[in-house]
């Protein structure tokens, strides 16, 4: 068997990431992540791409150390085309295609969504693991994106549902900052929410006619509730945060499983996985075990360290993309909104 060394980059957000996978196989995964936008409350831009160019190289030189290969060993590099933010993206895709033409190499372009999805098909040597079967539903949630995708083979996905506004941890970061916590807003809500009545509050959940979803108005209602009671209490947020925490939590899983259920009832597909950052949430990983074990469907959920922004991921589409040849030109632009 032909040997097929893929080095992959990720830039999309505020994660510069490099991984070199071998026949499929994960030989390497370094990331160095950004803090400089804690103090913001949010990514800012600007910070982000000044950042990428910063690591971009020692990233991608430590991933290829430590896969133990030389560049000239690589076959192709995959970067992530978009979505994302331009300035962080064209960090990494100048930088991918500066290799490809210096190591005269092909680029493979991979979707950063779609990466997500295949971040289920990633192995390494002696920790290999079971695999969803084509074809199977992901629920994709991230910062930017909520979606439920119909996944019919490595390089052929459909999206079924996606959020018209925000994106569910988009609106876990906002609620998390009207709170006053830190950014990100998912693993302290996560955290809190653990020692909270999930039932404490109620929040308004949209009635969006079939796939789609929606959270601004859980996002308003959330904002609407706290500045009433603070207007009573300047202790509310203080004194209740772990009860808020909690009923935000179950009312964004709820929305998200809701919809799932809806899609698998009306496809017939009962092998659904969940990718992206907020898959790490800890309700949610329940919800889906919980339906895996009453039978409803079989579930597959990625470990910690490939729920959020990854190069093994973008490897590994690049990889099945590699075996289809389906490279890219290098006039090929990077893309900052979601391509369906
Ligand atoms: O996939 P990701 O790393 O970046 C994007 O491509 O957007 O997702 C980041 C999102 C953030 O909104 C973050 O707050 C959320 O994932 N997140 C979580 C948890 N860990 C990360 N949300 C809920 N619970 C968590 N434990």
């Amino acid at each position: 068997m032909q040997d097929i060394i893929i080095l992959g980059i990720e830039s999309s957000c505020d994660d510069t990431s490099a991984a070199v996978i071998h026949n499929g196989c994960l030989l390497s995964n370094v990331t160095a992540s950004q803090q400089v936008h804690e103090d913001y409350g949010g990514v800012v831009p600007e910070l982000a791409s000044r950042a990428h160019q910063q690591n971009i190289l020692p990233t991608v030189s430590e991933a290829v150390k430590k896969a133990g290969i030389e560049l000239e060993d690589v076959s192709a590099v995959a970067c992530t085309l978009g979505p994302g933010l331009m300035g962080s993206l064209l960090v990494g895709v100048s930088f991918a295609k500066g290799l490809c033409v210096s190591l005269s190499r092909p680029l493979v372009s991979v979707n950063h969504l779609q990466g997500h999805v295949l971040a289920h098909f990633i192995q390494q040597k002696g920790k290999e693991h079971e695999v969803p079967e084509f074809p199977f539903l992901c629920l994709l949630v991230s910062g930017g994106n909520s979606q439920i995708v119909l996944v019919k083979s490595y390089n052929d996905m459909e999206i079924v549902g996606k959020t018209i506004d925000d994106a569910a941890g988009e609106t876990i970061d906002k609620c998390s900052k009207f709170m006053g916590l830190g950014y990100p807003g998912g693993p302290i809500i996560d955290k809190l929410a653990r020692l909270g009545n999930p039932n404490a509050f109620i929040f308004s959940k949209p009635h969006i006619k079939g796939y789609d979803y929606s959270f601004s108005g859980l996002k308003t209602s959330f904002l609407y509730k706290l500045r009433e009671a603070v207007s009573e209490d300047p202790d509310f947020i203080e004194k209740n945060k772990e009860d808020l925490a909690a009923s935000l939590e179950r009312t964004v899983v709820e929305v998200l499983m809701d919809k799932l259920v809806k899609a698998v009832k009306k496809t017939g597909i009962r092998c659904v996985a969940v990718a992206g950052g907020v898959s790490a949430n800890t309700a949610l990983r329940n919800a889906f075990v919980s339906r895996c074990d009453s039978g409803f469907w079989k579930a597959f959920i990625p470990p910690f360290s490939y729920t959020t922004d990854n190069a093994a991921m973008i490897a590994m589409a690049g990889y099945y993309k590699y075996l289809n040849k389906d490279f890219c030109s290098l006039d090929t632009p990077a893309f900052s909104r979601v391509k369906v």
